[in-house]
């Protein structure tokens, strides 16, 4: 695995691998090891076209945890068009010496040109292109997922998840798909057709227009934005109508499973898709997923510029500081 752009880069195994590793480092750093020397004197570099907090925050804790430089580069607003100023940056950062680019970018497919052009010698992690994929938020969803529901161990074959509301520009969506699947789930897409994207049937999962007739039968529900800033159209009728078909609330809570968890990649509208009271319930593991998504991208770094094995680690950390 040279670069992770897009969750079919990751074989079952490897994708298992991923969250092992990062199992052993969030046990690890419950512990005693706070920070590991495994990536002393590399460069992480944060490209980050389009706003975020907790995804660039997450990845400088990851780096700096396993003691590597890091710089973050915020290009949000540049004149320059996406393609040019996409190579001078890289290549900017390239001379900079570069050992790991993260990037995210509006576009769609910016993280593949990054890596299929060599703008950059190192490895490339995709943090998000347009509505295309977010891998390492996939990751640290199965990881939590596994965690609440198989005590970290296997895969996740016998699990329903229900993925809720606006698929259409959802790159989370789109990665947790592809991993949940690959890792045995069984995915339920529930949207109103007017935010399920053109194909989505050629994804294997199968798919409701409604929330309640799914909430009995899934172990995890996993709410989504709704990404005003990608829409330049109506795609519901009111806000209030959405909510109430779409929308995740204690009513609908007390409906699900016992054991089901409530999830939402954030940054959440607390009284559109998600109610405040669902967001803070015992149910929800939406704060958990953030602290996961940590490890989860530790365990990218340290498998991508280590290429080591989960076993290398204890013996580094054995050792460490
Ligand atoms: C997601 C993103 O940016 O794709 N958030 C995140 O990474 N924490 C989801 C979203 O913005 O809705």
């Amino acid at each position: 695995m040279k670069n992770l752009l897009s969750i079919d880069d990751l074989t079952k195994d490897q994708a298992l691998e991923i969250l092992d590793t990062a199992v052993e480092l969030s046990r690890l750093s419950d512990s005693s090891v706070r920070k590991f020397p495994t990536l002393r004197g590399r460069t992480v570099v944060n490209l980050f076209f389009e706003d975020s907090t907790r995804t660039r925050i997450s990845f400088e804790a990851a780096a700096k945890r396993l003691s590597a430089d890091v710089i973050n580069f915020s290009a949000k607003g540049s004149s320059l068009s996406k393609g040019e100023s996409l190579k001078d940056t890289a290549l900017t950062l390239q001379a900079m010496g570069a050992d790991a680019v993260v990037i995210r970018h509006p576009a769609s497919g910016a993280a593949h040109q990054l890596a299929r052009q060599e703008w950059t010698k190192g490895v490339v992690i995709n943090a998000g292109d347009g509505t295309h994929e977010h891998p390492t938020q996939a990751l640290l969803d199965s990881f939590t997922i596994r965690r609440n529901l198989r005590s970290d161990q296997g895969d996740l074959s016998g699990l329903t998840i229900a993925i809720v509301g606006d698929v259409l520009h959802s790159r989370v969506a789109r990665s947790n798909v592809l991993l949940l699947q690959k890792l045995g789930a069984k995915v339920i897409l529930v949207a109103p057709p007017t935010l399920l994207p053109v194909g989505v049937q050629q994804w294997g999962a199968q798919i409701s227009y409604s929330l309640d007739d799914v909430l009995a039968n899934v172990d995890a529900v996993m709410m989504l934005r709704v990404q005003r800033e990608r829409m330049d159209d109506l795609f519901f009728p009111t806000e209030r109508e959405y909510s109430r078909n779409f929308g995740l609330n204690l009513e609908r809570i007390n409906r699900l499973k016992k054991s089901a968890i409530v999830m939402h990649p954030g940054p959440m509208n607390r009284g559109l898709e998600i109610s405040a009271d669902s967001a803070d319930s015992s149910r929800s593991v939406i704060v958990e997923q953030v602290a996961n998504g940590v490890s989860v991208r530790m365990s990218v770094l340290y498998l991508l510029l280590g290429g080591a094995t989960s076993r290398d680690l204890l013996m580094t950390s054995a050792g460490g500081i």
